[in-house]
């Protein structure tokens, strides 16, 4: 079995449709560590030792946050620049860090529909591209980078259909990593 640490990077859960969607559908799962970082950090002071030892503890860490200006949240980023420290989460000489061979998943919503992020769309190109940086920090730390989950138009009108097929997609993903 494979634990899994979601780390939350949602402002405010409590006024959230589809973060809140996606978190209560995989909060009862044994194997699930649910991390919400901007409930234990309201003054951003990030204990990094605490931080680095629920990495080491999961074997899956997921990456969950709302698309803010083509990025992540200002906590979450916070988060990235204390925890992923040089030696630990990173090095400079080939060495293993103390993440790799972990796998990491990026799972976001986004404002808009799926056509705005193409190249002909509005915001022409896709949210991997976008998010680029996410990939490459994740490879710097040695990460098994997983696709990325990607839930759309959270701000165009989104049905309760479509929420409900989400959350339901997102709880087989991780109730697999029990096996
Ligand atoms: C400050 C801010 C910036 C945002 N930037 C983007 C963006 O760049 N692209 C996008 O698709 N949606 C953007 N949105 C919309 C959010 O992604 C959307 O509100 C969120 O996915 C809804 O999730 P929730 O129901 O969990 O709150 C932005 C929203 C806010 C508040």
């Amino acid at each position: 079995m494979s634990k899994v640490l979601l780390v939350v990077g949602h402002p405010d859960l409590s006024r959230s449709m589809a973060n809140k969607a996606l978190v209560d559908a995989v909060r009862e799962l044994a194997h699930v560590t649910v991390h919400d970082l901007y409930a234990t950090y309201p003054d951003f002071q990030i204990d990094v030792d605490a931080e680095q030892a629920l990495l080491a503890d999961h074997d899956v860490i997921v990456f969950q946050h709302p698309v803010f200006w083509y990025n992540t949240t200002p906590l979450l980023k916070q988060w990235q620049d204390k925890v992923f420290t040089l030696g630990w989460a990173f090095t400079l000489d080939g060495s293993p860090s103390r993440l790799a061979g972990k796998k990491a998943i990026v799972a976001v919503t986004a404002g808009v529909p799926a056509d705005h992020y193409t190249p002909e769309g509005s915001n022409q190109a896709t949210l991997e591209t976008l998010l680029s940086n996410w990939h490459a920090t994740l490879r710097l730390c040695q990460f098994d980078i997983q696709p990325m989950v990607k839930l759309y138009g959270t701000a165009f009108g989104l049905s309760d259909q479509d929420l409900t097929t989400a959350a339901k997609q997102y709880s087989e993903l991780l109730a697999a990593f029990a096996a």
